[in-house]
């Protein structure tokens, strides 16, 4: 895996040089040859941002209707009309787009609400950009097709196309594409991050769509963008189902629970906080230090430029401001300061009463398992405040031959239904096995209780039923 990243950058690289190696190449036929093989990819594409990210006007007002999901058509820039128009960008999301044609002085390409010339921008929003090719539009190079389509991303189709599904484009090569759009700056080796001036407002700021860099510098650095994403379905539109892999697919939940007050906010909205204007950010970890966003910089001697700290492991973490401060500002929940914002995230997922939990085979449901199939009991213990108070610890497995307790002398299950110990301070467990082996056929359940003499208690249980 590693190595795919490191041809990420490579690959990153080479494109900032070159304008796109592996799409410069012939050979494309265009997504409606994919469609007739592939209509179901295609129709949940149509309704993702990518195919629309350029849309072409042909110099006249389009339908009302043009975006999915209801989004208008951008509104154009004062004194601009649709006949000066040759491109619509952006606009998926938000109908907020922009627009690209010709200027008051007759410059074609330019991005008419912001008075710059199109052609850096081109090669991430179109399919098969040629740096030599063109100019296209008044825009320099030329592209096989606009937005990206099925081979912005799986390369030319054609030999795959003609030999009826064969020679498949290279999924491998797709993956490692991401990267050559999602990231900002200069490279997806560094973190570009710039603090605002000191008379400005706001956080700073991580720049445009730095998704595979956040990620690289990330716990999930092992893994892809296809990891949680389906990439030919929204992630702007949720009900588009374009976010495969949640959090809790991943993590226990019940491993991570929060003050009681805050039980409503969910994972994402810590761990990948849009905190500051920012979109989602793909770091995942948070620090615990009050040190702000701002502060969280180093600068590189060889560009001078700022860039957001990596501790020796290659690891970067959310500041405390992005996180807690958005929310607790005074507005939305009781203001804080990032002193006091430290101490309390520190530790914030452990839990503050006592906590027992028993797993089987990772599960902690009803659990349907075959006769020669490997039953694997787990048992963890957080102490919560009860930390070394003495307590009675029950754990237990009923069967269809009576009841067992797991003895700790023994290391092992006796018969009976006793606690396994008395008067025993809590302690904390973590997936500590009980049990691993197969079972007769039958209707069992395992128990985890713990009572403390402080009057802290929990109670867990996980049924299995061993099929005949
Ligand atoms: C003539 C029909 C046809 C056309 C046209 C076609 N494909 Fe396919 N494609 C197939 C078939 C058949 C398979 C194999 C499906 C399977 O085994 O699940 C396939 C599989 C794939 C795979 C998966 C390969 C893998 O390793 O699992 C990708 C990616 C793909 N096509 C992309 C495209 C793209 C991009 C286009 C347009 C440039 C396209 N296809 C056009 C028929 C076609
Ligand atoms: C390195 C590749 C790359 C370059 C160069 C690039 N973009 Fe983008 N652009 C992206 C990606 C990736 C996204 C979507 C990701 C996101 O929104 O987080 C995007 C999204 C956008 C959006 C949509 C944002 C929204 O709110 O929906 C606009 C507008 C945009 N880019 C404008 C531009 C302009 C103008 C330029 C040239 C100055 C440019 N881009 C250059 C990769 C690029
Ligand atoms: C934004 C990049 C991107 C675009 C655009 C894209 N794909 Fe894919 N596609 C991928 C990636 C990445 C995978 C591998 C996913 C995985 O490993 O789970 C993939 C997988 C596939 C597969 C095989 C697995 C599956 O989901 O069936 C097929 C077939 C395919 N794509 C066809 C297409 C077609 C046809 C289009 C256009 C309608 C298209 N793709 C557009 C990135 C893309
Ligand atoms: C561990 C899971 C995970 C991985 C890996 C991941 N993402 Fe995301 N991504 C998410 C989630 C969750 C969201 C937010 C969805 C929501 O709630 O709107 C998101 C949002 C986005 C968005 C939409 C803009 C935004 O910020 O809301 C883009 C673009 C994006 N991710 C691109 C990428 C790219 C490119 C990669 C690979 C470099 C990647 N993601 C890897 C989970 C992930
Ligand atoms: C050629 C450049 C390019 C490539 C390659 C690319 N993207 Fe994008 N991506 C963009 C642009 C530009 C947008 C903005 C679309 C918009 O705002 O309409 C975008 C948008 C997205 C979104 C949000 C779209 C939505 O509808 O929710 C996600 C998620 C995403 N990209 C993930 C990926 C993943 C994963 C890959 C690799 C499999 C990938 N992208 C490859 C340029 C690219
Ligand atoms: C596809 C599975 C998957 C998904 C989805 C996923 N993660 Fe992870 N996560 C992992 C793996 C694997 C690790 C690495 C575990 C390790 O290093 O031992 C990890 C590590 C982490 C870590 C660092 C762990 C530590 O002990 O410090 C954090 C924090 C984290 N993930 C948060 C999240 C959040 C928040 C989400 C949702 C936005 C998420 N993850 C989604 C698989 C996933
Ligand atoms: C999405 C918004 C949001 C974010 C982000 C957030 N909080 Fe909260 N938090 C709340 C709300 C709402 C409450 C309820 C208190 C209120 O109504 O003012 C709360 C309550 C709390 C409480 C009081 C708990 C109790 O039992 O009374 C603490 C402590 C706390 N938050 C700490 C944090 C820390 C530390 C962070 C950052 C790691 C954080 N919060 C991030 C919304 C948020
Ligand atoms: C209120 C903000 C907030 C929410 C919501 C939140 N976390 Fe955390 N999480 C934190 C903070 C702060 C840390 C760092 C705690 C520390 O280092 O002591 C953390 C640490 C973690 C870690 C790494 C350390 C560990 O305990 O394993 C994982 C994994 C994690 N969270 C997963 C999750 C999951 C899964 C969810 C959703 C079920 C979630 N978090 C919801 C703030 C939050």
């Amino acid at each position: 895996m590693k190595t795919t990243w490191l041809r990420w950058s490579v690959m990153t690289f080479g494109v900032a040089v070159l304008g796109g190696p592996a799409l410069a190449q012939n050979g494309y036929i265009g997504d409606d040859t994919c469609k007739i093989c592939h209509q179901d990819l295609y129709d949940s594409y149509m309704q993702s941002g990518h195919p629309w990210m350029l849309v072409p006007t042909n110099r006249q007002q389009p339908a009302a209707d043009l975006y999915p999901h209801g989004v208008p058509l951008p509104e154009l820039p004062q004194g601009v009309t649709w006949d000066q128009v040759d491109y619509i960008f952006g606009n998926f999301s938000s109908g907020h787009g922009y627009v690209v044609g010709t200027n008051a002085e007759g410059t074609q390409g330019i991005v008419l609400n912001r008075g710059f010339p199109y052609n850096f921008c081109v090669r991430c929003h179109t399919t098969g950009y040629d740096p030599t090719g063109g100019p296209t539009n008044g825009i320099t190079g030329s592209w096989v097709q606009n937005g990206i389509r099925c081979e912005g991303c799986h390369g030319p189709g054609e030999q795959h196309a003609t030999s009826f599904g064969g020679n498949p484009p290279d999924l491998n090569e797709a993956r490692a594409v991401c990267a050559n759009c999602h990231y900002a700056g200069t490279d997806v080796e560094r973190i570009d991050f710039t603090p605002p001036e000191p008379d400005q407002e706001g956080f700073g700021s991580f720049g445009h769509h730095p998704q595979a860099e956040q990620l690289l510098r990330s716990p999930h650095k092992n893994g892809d963008c296809s990891w949680c994403h389906d990439p030919h379905k929204s992630t702007f539109f949720p009900e588009e189902g374009g976010v495969i892999k949640h959090c809790t697919d991943c993590h226990d939940a019940k491993q991570h629970p929060l003050p009681p007050a805050m039980a409503h906010v969910d994972c994402v909205e810590c761990h990948m906080t849009e905190g500051g204007g920012h979109r989602h950010i793909h770091l995942f970890q948070i620090m615990t230090q009050p040190i702000a966003a701002a502060d969280n910089v180093y600068v590189d001697e060889t560009d001078q430029k700022t860039y957001w700290n990596v501790d020796a492991n290659g690891n970067a973490f959310l500041t405390l401001d992005l996180v807690c401060l958005t929310c607790h500002n005074g507005q939305e929940a009781f203001a804080m300061t990032l002193e006091e914002a430290a101490a309390e995230a520190q530790g914030i997922h452990v839990p503050t009463v006592l906590t027992v939990d028993i797993k089987v085979n990772g599960q902690d449901d009803f659990l349907l398992v075959q006769q020669d199939q490997q039953v694997s009991v787990d048992a963890s213990v957080a102490p919560g405040a009860s930390q070394n108070v003495p307590a009675t610890w029950w754990i237990l497995a009923s069967t269809n031959f009576g009841w067992f307790y797991w003895d700790p002398i023994f290391d092992g299950w006796l018969p009976g239904l006793y606690p396994s110990l008395v008067d025993f301070g809590v302690f904390e467990v973590q997936d500590y096995n009980l049990y691993n082996d197969t079972l007769p056929p039958g209707t069992y359940s395992f128990w985890l209780a713990v009572f403390a003499n402080d009057g802290a208690m929990d109670v867990d249980v996980v049924p299995v039923y061993v099929l005949p």
